[in-house]
């Protein structure tokens, strides 16, 4: 018999997908990935085994998320397109690492997924996947199978005992991790209406936050987050304190009309406090310490890098490449920044490090200035001399 190994939500789409699977001819074993979505995933276990399937894996990859794809992701400073820090994509070359793991365990020859045939994600999983091992055969039933609605797929779900959640239609597609949260789809389809309020899952509305800032400091030891005003914690805890209170002020929330790899424009929000937090720290960090030609080159370098995680291209030999050069730029990345909160911003406000390339004594308008004034017009003759016509 055929086997497969389904990347498994517990949602509609991928519990539907096990029995449409099953009817094909396959045997279907179910991977469930813990990357912080918060979910009850004894529930979600259960489901997948009372939908048909033969087995079920389900692995809590938080630390190795953390590890191996936030921390440099951070260090990369990645944002795509000036607004989107990537929890999403991250996390998909991580799952599909884990569906080809679990698929020689079982010796499976298939994967699958519950991506449709629009988005980003299959792209990501199924690119992932062949790069680790091209012998595995992909089905995505999403782009094959004959359902045109989700009416019709909880019809389906009656029909054959699946269990699902169908209290109330659910407005928005979602996709959450613990770097941050994805909302798209329903009302947000119309680009001119702005979004409302309640689709935010995680940060409060600009009404709805204290009229005072609040400061929080963070501190990093070579591009890594270590300490929370003043304290030492876990990086899994930094982000979910960050979370909680950038989320109480409001923090990390981007309204986004991007750029799919499937060449769709689409309009997607996003929350991501801690992300949003440690990226504009740890930016500030880097403008201290780096010096100007390393800064200037490795802003060209974000921007590929981003380009590659939304590409679904982590595990490519220009990721790693850049990942060199990267860890490079950050063994002076260490300091401390403060960072200011207030009604949905978060701006850096005071910034401290031992490998700081600020010198006062130069930049200063004050008596203490030891700049060479006179060196300026010398400086200035040549540095125009090729341009002058
Ligand atoms: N557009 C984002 C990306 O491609 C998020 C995709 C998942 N979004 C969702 N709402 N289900 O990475």
């Amino acid at each position: 018999m055929k086997k497969i190994v389904l990347a498994y939500s517990g949602g509609l789409d991928t519990s539907c997908a096990i029995k449409w699977l099953k009817d094909k001819g396959f045997e279907v074993v179910c991977f469930i990935a813990d990357l912080g979505q918060g979910e009850d995933f004894q529930k979600i276990e259960e489901r997948a085994l009372a939908a048909g399937a033969l087995k079920v894996y389900a692995k809590d990859l938080q630390e190795e998320f953390i590890s191996d794809f936030i921390v440099p992701a951070l260090k990369a400073n990645a944002i795509y397109e000036g607004k989107y820090l990537l929890a999403t994509a991250l996390g998909r070359p991580l799952i599909a690492k884990y569906l080809v793991e679990v698929a020689h365990k079982e010796k499976a020859e298939y994967v699958g997924h519950g991506c449709t045939g629009k988005g980003n994600d299959q792209v990501r999983l199924e690119v992932t996947t062949a790069i680790l091992d091209p012998k595995l055969k992909i089905v995505a039933p999403l782009r094959e199978w004959e359902f045109k609605s989700r009416e019709e797929e909880i019809e389906y779900a009656h029909l054959h005992n699946i269990p699902i959640d169908v209290t109330k239609k659910k407005p928005y597609s979602i996709d959450r991790n613990l770097w941050g949260l994805a909302i798209e789809a329903g009302i947000l389809e119309n680009l001119e209406q702005e979004p409302p309020e309640d689709a935010y899952l995680m940060t409060k509305g600009p009404t709805g936050t204290s009229s005072y800032p609040k400061y929080v400091e963070v501190a990093f030891e070579k591009g890594v987050p270590t300490k929370v005003d003043g304290k030492a914690l876990k990086l899994k805890q930094i982000i979910a304190l960050l979370n909680e209170v950038g989320g109480s002020y409001g923090v990390g929330r981007a309204d986004v009309v991007e750029n799919r790899l499937v060449g769709i424009k689409s309009r997607e929000i996003y929350e991501a406090p801690a992300a949003t937090m440690l990226y504009t720290a740890h930016r500030e960090l880097e403008s201290l310490v780096l010096d100007r030609d390393l800064a200037h080159f490795k802003e060209m370098i974000s921007l590929k890098y981003a380009e590659l995680i939304y590409y679904g291209l982590w595990y490519s030999q220009l990721k790693e490449a850049l990942d060199g050069f990267i860890d490079k730029t950050q063994k002076r990345v260490s300091g401390t920044i403060k960072l200011k909160l207030f009604k949905g911003s978060c701006v850096a406000v005071g910034r401290k490090s031992a490998h700081s390339l600020y010198k006062k004594e130069l930049s200063t308008y004050g008596k203490e200035d030891t700049f060479d004034h006179k060196l300026a017009d010398g400086f200035i003759k040549i540095w125009g001399m090729p341009y002058k016509r």
